[in-house]
């Protein structure tokens, strides 16, 4: 059975993921840092009959990311990685001109140099994926709008998920063998936008809104290329297949 990880996978768009791979017979090993929550989340999860194994901790902490690419090993490899957990830099999201240089720090040091520990931990298993048919592994990060647009406020998290975005698109270019997809998921409902914009209260929609052109994504691997790809757009080309 296929095996991914999911960091992040708490609440919001990790745990609407890990719910959707579950439901399909994946086995998981999911992370995020509140223990509770997770295995909240895994308890969900395993109602699918698949193994799911809860690791709690912070991915900006090395010994965590190895746990978790041990966690794939004891499961029979790795087929999926993805980089979902991320950090704002500011909560309320803050000007420039504002913005705590130990903020912009964080966000860098969860979205960006996690991210790539983890993948550089994760490619033997990755690379092996698929066995001898040369199809190895994907990796996904969710990336976000404000990677490309500018923003006010969003200066900061925007940077990292840019940086985020040229990584994965780096990586894709020097393992052509593994799938590497940056997805902007879209706005969503979930207590990352609340504590970026506290006063918003304009209607997202829920994160399970964006899960359809994940596994879009997985279904459609050998032709889709590695890049970046907009949640949105992949599935109002639905009829297109
Ligand atoms: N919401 C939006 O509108 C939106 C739009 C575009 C892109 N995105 C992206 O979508 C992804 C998911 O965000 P979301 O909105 O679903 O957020 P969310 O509901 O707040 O969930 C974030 C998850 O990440 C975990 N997490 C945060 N920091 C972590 C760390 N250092 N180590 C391990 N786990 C950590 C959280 O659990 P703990 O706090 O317990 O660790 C939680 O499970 C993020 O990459 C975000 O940038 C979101």
């Amino acid at each position: 059975m296929a095996v991914a990880i999911i960091t992040g996978a708490s609440k919001g768009l990790g745990r609407a993921l890990a719910t959707a791979l579950a439901e399909r017979g994946w086995d998981l090993v999911l992370d995020a840092r509140t223990g509770s929550a997770l295995e909240d989340a895994a308890r969900g999860a395993r109602k699918y009959g698949t193994r799911v194994v809860a690791v709690a901790g912070d991915v900006t902490d090395a010994a965590h990311r190895a746990e978790l690419v041990a966690a794939a090993r004891g499961l029979g490899g790795l087929d999926l990685l993805v980089n979902n957990a991320s950090a704002l830099g500011a909560e309320p999201l803050v000007r420039l001109e504002e913005l705590p240089l130990d903020g912009l720090r964080a966000a860098l040091e969860t979205n960006v140099v996690a991210a790539l520990g983890l993948v550089r931990e994760a490619l033997p298993l990755l690379r092996a994926a698929g066995g001898s048919d040369g199809n190895g592994g994907a990796v996904v990060s969710v990336s976000s709008d404000a990677a490309v647009e500018a923003y006010g406020t969003w200066g900061g998290y925007g940077a990292s998920k840019a940086a985020l975005d040229q990584l994965s698109a780096v990586l894709a270019a020097e393992e052509p063998g593994l799938r590497v997809w940056s997805v902007d998921p879209g706005d969503m409902r979930t207590d990352l936008y609340a504590a970026a914009v506290p006063d918003d209260d304009a209607w997202r929609p829920e994160p399970a809104a964006a899960v359809p052109a994940f596994l879009r994504l997985l279904d459609e691997r050998p032709r889709r290329a590695s890049g970046r790809y907009v949640a949105s757009a992949l599935v109002e080309t639905e009829g297109d297949r």
